[in-house]
């Protein structure tokens, strides 16, 4: 597997396994590999000849210097996973190679609605910051098909309409979030937990579960299911920064012609803020 930060690089390899007829596929990430992040890149080697990654902590999508500081990045264990793992190249920029001058002035890329609601309406920016990178990651790489964790349902979401918006010709692949046997949805930010928070977390998963049950058997008064549930979130030790249900295809309020709900689950635990979700067939 070559590593490389220089975009030339990237393009010429990508050129030169065109020409041989081989198909490309592309798995952005922030780094601190993960089964979830593997099972990505070996989703994309099931449809593609050759895979490339991305790792760049993207500073446009952090809402603090502090979380962006803090964000783990452990590059040698990463490349060593993905030589393990069969990736074919890899791509490390630095913030200065894709914002050469600077975040503020840089081009940005807006999708709007999704960019605003539920996680978009807390962290204002972050999902600009979102789409613009993979925007400028696709440019770079020019994937035929890129994969994504349905464990960052909104950010698929905006990934989708954004692809779909600008015509772009990449095919999304969504992958089943990857969890450890307690359920717990595994994340980079689960390093942020300590023993005891980490026996813990998974409750956010329960409370999901618990929730998705109730659905099921006909609840729908969702303002009191949220209340009820972030109580007991907060009871054992969270808090809960925002659960919401919506329509799975709009995320906007479940209406009489909703099909799918989706729960967003986002709790504090210490340091991490940790985030889940599923979908409740709803006839
Ligand atoms: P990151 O958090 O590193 O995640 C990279 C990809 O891995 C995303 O598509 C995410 O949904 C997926 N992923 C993370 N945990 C997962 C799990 N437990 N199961 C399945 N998939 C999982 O998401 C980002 O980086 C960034 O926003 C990025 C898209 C790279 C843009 O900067």
């Amino acid at each position: 597997m070559d590593i490389t930060h220089n975009i030339e690089q990237i393009r010429a390899t990508v050129k030169e396994w065109r020409q041989q007829g081989l198909k490309v596929a592309f798995v952005p990430t922030m780094g601190n590999l993960h089964q979830g992040h593997l099972t990505l890149v070996k989703t994309a080697k099931q449809h593609a000849d050759k895979v490339v990654v991305s790792i760049f902590v993207n500073p446009m999508q952090f809402d603090s210097a502090t979380d962006l500081q803090a964000y783990p990045r452990t590059l040698d264990q990463d490349a060593q996973l993905l030589v393990a793992n069969h990736a074919d190249l890899l791509f490390t920029p630095t913030p200065e190679i894709i914002y050469p001058q600077g975040i503020d002035s840089h081009t940005y890329v807006h999708v709007p609605g999704i960019s605003e609601l539920l996680e978009g309406a807390l962290r204002p920016g972050h999902f600009r910051g979102v789409s613009t990178v993979v925007t400028k990651l696709f440019n770079i790489v020019q994937p035929d098909v890129a994969c994504f964790g349905e464990k960052d349902f909104q950010q698929l979401a905006l990934i989708r309409k954004m692809t779909t918006d600008l015509a772009l010709p990449i095919d999304i692949i969504s992958v089943p979030t990857v969890r450890a046997e307690s359920g717990l949805a595994l994340s980079s930010r689960n390093g942020y937990l300590t023993p005891e928070e980490l026996a813990l977390a998974p409750y956010l998963h329960q409370v999901m579960q618990a929730i998705a049950t109730k659905m099921a058997a006909g609840e729908r008064d969702v303002t009191s299911l949220v209340n009820e549930f972030s109580n007991q979130l907060d009871a054992k030790g969270f808090k809960t920064d925002q659960i919401d249900i919506v329509d799975a295809e709009s995320l906007l309020p479940l209406s009489a012609t909703s099909h799918t709900a989706v729960i967003l689950m986002a709790a504090f635990l210490g340091k991490a803020r940790l985030i889940d979700n599923r979908t409740v067939n709803l006839h």
